[in-house]
């Protein structure tokens, strides 16, 4: 038996084995510490090592059933004949983290890459959900780039109120109606219990679904890993199986750069269109493809956007919720309807191609999932919008904006930064009309810092009281992919490092054709060079610690506003291979 296996780690060069089959003291150590877990030492022998990373946390609420999960990814682990060992890393829950959970995404991620690296893994299985908590994993992972799979933890069921379907974007709607005195204070805090009443993350095509359906088109989960229920007990089938099919990676040597190509990246920008994805996949997926390698820009969004409709009619683009999506067929029933469209033969975690694990997938509902032919929305995706006001690109949704205001001149209502903006966005004198563009600053990667989730600023209280539900709002902050709007966002230089959006004034005229897809300050050139010249950064650059770092190095929006430092990967490979 230990010859047999023997000749496997030879076969397979486990990179564990160069802890676990050492002779002498450092082997001794490294069993012997491992055996305080009442490991048996057959465990150490040629078997592939799995890591379990787990962004378990009582302070992520949408991961809080994690630790269920990884028991699920044991056992399918020990079934395959690998070694499980389930190890944590920084959490990053999107409601409770303050200033903005996107500040520690990068962090989040060298925790990852280093917790990988450092330890004797042979594969791993990332356990990620709420939003932050699936790119900042990948990351880490791409730079690291052994065997991997993503298991998500699924979306909550959804959310009842008063006999009505509720779900996060409504969270901006019982504000609106809280604020008019529609809803009471007694109901408000009753809606929250109604709304959030599963394990799960957001139910919606929020960014932690969005995150969810990225790694199902990138190929780095198993099929219907987006959609199941954290509550449907197929999402710990799932994980069992996902367990068994990571030690058949680490014997076929199935590593992150072997899927994460260029076509699968743009299966992932043509599958985020079709499901109405977050503004923040854009962001995500920049940072992701700099970690592998894969030259991937801002402009890619657009063009491969432009020719896909919106199929999947769930919020805060269409109606449903994330359960309705999996019972109508889920992610591979929607990605056969494009068939036509993606690159089918790009490889997944399984082995199969995407077209292989999707050609008998069925849509059950099509009230749900629509056709190319009679989609939801003829527009979808992400529209890219250039100018002098973001002349390296800010990103709009058009299926969650009002479609008359994708073309439309306003004057500005300029708010420097978001103390500016909650001061005053409901004081009755503030000066502002159902044409007005709300304007807010200073609220990007370096200037927040962590580029907050500010951008759909809520509408006055006195426009709300004339019904009006929507204006164009424009920022370098991000969005909720909860909200809704027509807000452009991402702009790109931000105000803090002087571009062109930190030299607005109150009642510039600003023109968004998202159409043409332009965005322009309409302010002579001259006229921008004078107030350049008397421009100077007013947000705190931190002198010390995580934040120094973060505003030293974070690079713009365009860029995916990952640290300089951490494009690319160092691989595998332990510098100093001694104890
Ligand atoms: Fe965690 Fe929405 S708050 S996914």
């Amino acid at each position: 038996m230990v010859r047999k296996n023997k000749r496997v780690m030879k076969e397979l060069k486990l990179r564990s084995a160069n802890w676990f089959n050492r002779k002498g003291k450092d082997g001794f150590i490294y069993r012997a510490w491992m055996k305080n877990q009442g490991i048996p030492s057959d465990m150490f022998e040629g078997k592939p090592v799995i890591g379990i990373c787990n962004t378990w946390s009582e302070l992520t609420p949408c991961n809080a059933h994690f630790r269920d999960l990884a028991e699920a990814v044991k056992k399918g682990v020990l079934e395959a004949g690998g070694f499980p060992v389930e190890f944590p890393v920084m959490s990053l829950g999107e409601t409770l983290i303050k200033p903005t959970a996107m500040l520690y995404r990068n962090l989040a991620s060298m925790d990852v890459e280093e917790s990988i690296r450092a330890n004797p893994l042979d594969g791993v299985v990332l356990l990620c959900g709420c939003d932050k908590t699936t790119p900042s994993l990948v990351m880490g992972a791409c730079s690291v780039d052994i065997p991997t799979l993503v298991i998500s933890g699924g979306p909550m069921l959804k959310g009842h109120w008063k006999g009505k379907n509720i779900g996060t974007s409504d969270v901006w709607r019982f504000d609106a109606a809280h604020k008019l005195g529609q809803i009471t204070d007694e109901e408000f805090v009753e809606a929250e219990a109604c709304m959030a009443r599963t394990q799960g993350h957001c139910a919606v095509m929020g960014t932690a679904s969005t995150m969810a359906v990225m790694v199902e088109a990138l190929g780095l989960s198993l099929p219907n890993n987006a959609s199941i229920p954290a509550a449907d007990a197929r999402r710990k089938v799932l994980s069992r199986l996902s367990g068994r099919r990571i030690v058949e990676m680490v014997k076929e040597d199935l590593t992150m750069s072997k899927i994460l190509t260029r076509k699968a990246f743009e299966n992932a920008i043509m599958i985020n269109a079709a499901i109405g994805g977050s503004t923040n996949f854009v962001i995500h997926l920049l940072a992701i493809a700099g970690r592998i390698g894969v030259d991937l820009n801002i402009d890619d969004f657009d063009k491969f956007s432009q020719r896909i409709p919106l199929l999947a009619n769930i919020q805060p683009s269409g109606e449903n919720y994330m359960e309705d999506l999996y019972y109508a067929g889920g992610i591979p029933a929607l990605i056969r309807e494009m068939k036509s469209l993606i690159h089918g033969d790009a490889i997944t975690v399984n082995g199969k191609t995407i077209d292989e694990n999707c050609s008998t997938a069925e849509v059950y509902d099509r009230h749900v999932i629509g056709t190319i032919q009679q989609p939801f929305k003829p527009e979808s995706g992400i529209v890219v919008v250039k100018g002098n006001l973001a002349p390296n690109g800010a990103v709009i949704k058009p299926s969650a904006a009002t479609p008359a205001l994708l073309k439309h001149s306003g004057k500005a209502v300029v708010f420097e930064n978001i103390e500016d903006y909650h001061a005053r966005v409901d004081d009755p004198e503030l000066e502002i009309d159902a044409t007005s563009i709300m304007v807010l600053k200073n609220v990007g990667p370096k200037g927040y810092p962590g580029m907050a989730e500010v951008g759909n600023m809520s509408i006055p209280k006195k426009l709300l009281e004339q019904g009006v539900t929507d204006l164009v709002r424009i920022s370098d902050g991000r969005m909720s992919g909860t909200g809704f709007g027509t807000v452009v966002l991402h702009v790109s230089p931000e105000a803090a490092v002087g571009g062109t959006l930190a030299l607005v004034m109150n009642g510039d005229i600003i023109s968004l054709d998202a159409h043409n897809r332009t965005l322009q300050l309409e302010v002579s050139e001259k006229e921008l060079a004078i107030r350049r010249e008397t421009w100077k950064q007013r947000e705190k650059i931190h002198s010390r610690g995580y934040v120094h770092l973060y505003q030293t190095h974070v690079e713009q929006a365009h860029l995916g506003a990952d640290m300089d430092f951490l494009r690319g990967g160092s691989g595998s490979t332990v510098a100093r291979d001694s104890h």
